[in-house]
């Protein structure tokens, strides 16, 4: 009954989203702060009307708003279904392992190895430096069919600079492609993006999840050679030809022109983050040089596990990966002021 490629699916797990009781939800990291006010006005002003017709398939208007923002043209950009399709899209296109296998980091995002076994994508995952930091060397010292990258990276949260993401580029085949998923860069990194037009092999894909509060929206995108971002329509077109619906494509319209609203909550995320780190630090946690929306810290005294249980049982919901080499530490997502003084009241609590 079934296909012996449905047989080989290792679905990825997402985050718990509970229902039992209300949680200080810092586990999957989404932004504590509503979207921008605009957003609002958009869904309140929306005519149900026009949910009778498809939506743009291809959403011109939300793609020529994030190309003028970012200084492109608009056929340098694609818009999906959060940016796990756009990936989806990425990893049918550009990876084939043949012959090299595609390289991701040891520790990252857990959806690379997801997409790999759904595509029949051989993988080698390389090896963070002993600060759980990337180390291009390592990357460059292998043969692989194309690289993806979080920056920063996922769950360390720790930051790839600029400079060594150009060395990469420069050292690394130009005929084979590049991916750097900024999902967290605009907590503090600086993105890859003024590299695309020197490296036509550099695709970045970002998200409305985070920064821009949509999470609930599903809505992500990609930036890239006009030559790149082709392939990806090409892939969509072959899956669904209307990946974002027509709400979504204005909510992210009025989300991005909003840069007064983008720039205050980020802001206090930033500020948040910096203060619970210390707070943290004072406890004597380990804590990672954090660039983006969370900590991955670990308790002096206990591992991960043991923090996550006390938490949980004090109403604080974090994340515990349960992989060899990650079982010391949580990530802990940044919440409001409120959220992260109960957190770290909770962490003072833990038995
Ligand atoms: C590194 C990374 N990339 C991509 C995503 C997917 O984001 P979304 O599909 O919500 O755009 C996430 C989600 O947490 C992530 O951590």
């Amino acid at each position: 009954m079934y296909s012996e490629r449905f047989k080989n699916l290792t679905p990825y797990v997402p985050g718990e989203q509970p229902q039992d009781r209300r949680y200080i939800k810092l586990n999957t990291n989404e932004n504590p702060y509503p979207p921008a006010p605009g957003v609002d006005a958009v869904m309140a002003h929306f005519d149900a009307e026009t949910l009778r017709r498809y939506p743009d398939p291809n959403a011109d208007d939300l793609c020529r708003t994030i190309a003028r923002f970012h200084g492109l043209q608009r056929e340098q950009v694609i818009v999906g279904n959060g940016s796990d399709e756009i990936l989806s899209f990425v990893f049918f296109a550009f990876f084939d392992s043949k012959t090299d296998p595609l390289l991701f980091p040891e520790h990252t995002y857990s959806f690379y190895p997801v997409y790999c076994d759904y595509y029949g994508i051989v993988y080698k995952k390389i090896a963070l430096n002993d600060g759980y930091g990337i180390d291009i060397e390592r990357f460059l010292d292998e043969k692989g069919c194309g690289i993806i990258i979080p920056n920063p990276n996922a769950p360390t949260g720790i930051l790839l600079s600029l400079d060594k993401v150009t060395e990469l580029m420069e050292r690394w085949p130009s005929d084979r492609v590049v991916v750097i998923d900024e999902a967290y860069i605009d907590f503090g990194g600086e993105s890859a993006l003024p590299l695309i037009h020197r490296f036509p092999n550099l695709l970045v894909v970002c998200t409305f999840s985070k920064s821009y509060s949509l999470a609930g929206s599903r809505l992500g995108w990609a930036m890239g050679d006009r030559a790149l971002i082709d392939a990806l329509y090409a892939v969509k077109d072959s899956f669904n030809s209307y990946p974002v619906d027509t709400i979504t494509q204005k909510i992210g319209i009025a989300a991005m022109e909003d840069r007064a609203w983008f720039d205050k909550t980020r802001g206090m995320v930033m500020a948040e983050r910096e203060r619970v780190l210390g707070a943290l630090k004072g406890f004597g946690w380990k804590v990672l040089p954090s660039s983006a929306n969370f900590l991955f810290a670990g308790a002096p005294d206990r591992d991960g596990k043991a923090v996550y249980d006390g938490l949980r049982a004090q109403g604080v919901l974090v994340r515990f990966f349960n992989k060899e080499g990650l079982t010391p530490f949580v990530r802990i997502t940044i919440g409001t002021a409120e959220e992260n003084t109960a957190l770290l009241e909770a962490v003072k609590a833990l038995p």
